[in-house]
């Protein structure tokens, strides 16, 4: 059954459990690979790195090359949706990003943009990726979601608990919706380029889903990953969409009726009889603890262990419960893949 010619990825993303699993790692294209940082050192910055096409096609395909994973991500960043939007947006080696902090008037100030056009260079990557790839190989493509997007907007950098975006939710929420509203619209119309270039499903990143309360959660996440899902829905029918609300918790159970995600991404702390409570309802991708890949050994193949003999029995795609990191020895995603695959 596993020798069926339709892509792994797209098989388990359409409900069927396979005998081996298929795998990508978040962040595959990253530090850890020596290959990555010599075109690294070769751009002029991050940004030019995600608009260059050249760099950008050959970057996403580098652990493809090397690893043969079944999903080769877009090689870009969630903040190219604030760039595209005008605001001041940068990358510092070992500071993380750096955006200009947008404020009331600024929000006001904000417009549609035609995403096309300003993000022309990423969508080139995709179409020029998807004539390189295997065909076996599935295409993601990626956006942020709007609340994680607006955290760093709001901040201007990542913080430990994203203090000022929830702060500015609970002081100003009209505000907060508009500029919400806004970035989900653009990225919908991203995502649904992104679809039309070439990618064969899309995974939305929610990674600081898990600072936010119950209700906060719901009004900030949920709703605005579900306009996302609809809207790229009312283009692209059927579309399959990969969500990942990093560290929902207890929310994450219900987190794909709520959305409409085909699969929920879920992170290395949630608990495997949670997830296969919610493999039952559909797909679902994870969760190794990045770190396993980083200890190797025995932490790393019992980690292995444990999630394929709980949800190898059902639809699965098999990755770390967040991005691998610059870190993690290759010797050790050799280990991984050998031991996922046999
Ligand atoms: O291989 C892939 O996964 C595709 C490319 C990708 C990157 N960023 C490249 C990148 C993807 C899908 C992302 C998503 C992203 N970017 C997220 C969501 C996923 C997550 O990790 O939570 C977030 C929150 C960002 C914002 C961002 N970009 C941060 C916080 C940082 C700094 C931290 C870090 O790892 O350096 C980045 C920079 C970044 N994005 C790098 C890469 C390869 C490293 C920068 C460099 O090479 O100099």
């Amino acid at each position: 059954m596993d020798k069926s010619p339709e892509k792994a990825v797209m098989r388990v993303l359409g409900g069927e459990t396979l005998e081996t699993p298929p795998i990508w790692l978040m962040r595959q294209a990253g530090r850890y690979l020596p290959e990555y940082r010599s075109i690294r050192a070769k751009a002029k910055s991050f940004l030019d790195l995600c608009y260059t096409p050249e760099l950008a096609i050959e970057v996403t395909l580098q652990p493809i090359r090397r690893f043969g994973f079944d999903a080769a991500i877009l090689f870009s960043d969630i903040l190219v949706i604030p760039d595209a939007l005008g605001r001041q947006v940068r990358f510092e080696e070992g500071k993380g990003p750096l955006l200009e902090p947008i404020d009331k008037e600024a929000i006001d100030a904000l417009e549609l943009v035609d995403i096309r056009e300003r993000l022309k260079p990423v969508l080139e990557t995709v179409e020029g990726v998807r004539a390189q790839l295997p065909r076996e190989t599935t295409l993601l493509g990626f956006c942020g979601a709007p609340w994680t997007v607006a955290t760093y907007m709001v901040a201007g950098k990542g913080t430990s608990d994203q203090a000022p975006a929830r702060l500015f939710a609970y002081r100003d929420p009209e505000r907060f919706e508009k500029l919400l509203n806004l970035i989900a619209d653009i990225s919908a119309d991203y995502l649904i380029a992104q679809f039309q270039a070439g990618a064969d499903a899309v995974q939305i990143f929610d990674s600081w889903a898990g600072v936010l309360d119950e209700d906060q959660f719901e009004r900030w996440c949920v709703k605005l990953v579900r306009r996302i899902v609809d809207k790229v829905r009312s283009e692209i029918i059927g579309a399959k969409i990969i969500g990942f609300p990093k560290g929902a918790g207890r929310l994450y159970e219900d987190y794909r009726e709520m959305t409409g995600v085909t699969a929920v991404g879920l992170d290395w702390t949630v608990p495997l009889a949670t997830a296969a409570l919610m493999q039952t309802e559909g797909p679902i991708q994870g969760n190794l603890d990045p770190l396993r890949v980083v200890a190797g050994g025995k932490a790393l193949d019992e980690g292995i262990d444990r999630i394929v003999e709980t949800l190898g029995g059902g639809p699965l795609i098999f990755n770390l419960g967040h991005g691998i990191t610059p870190e993690a020895p290759i010797a050790h995603v050799d280990r991984l893949l050998r031991r996922i695959r046999g």
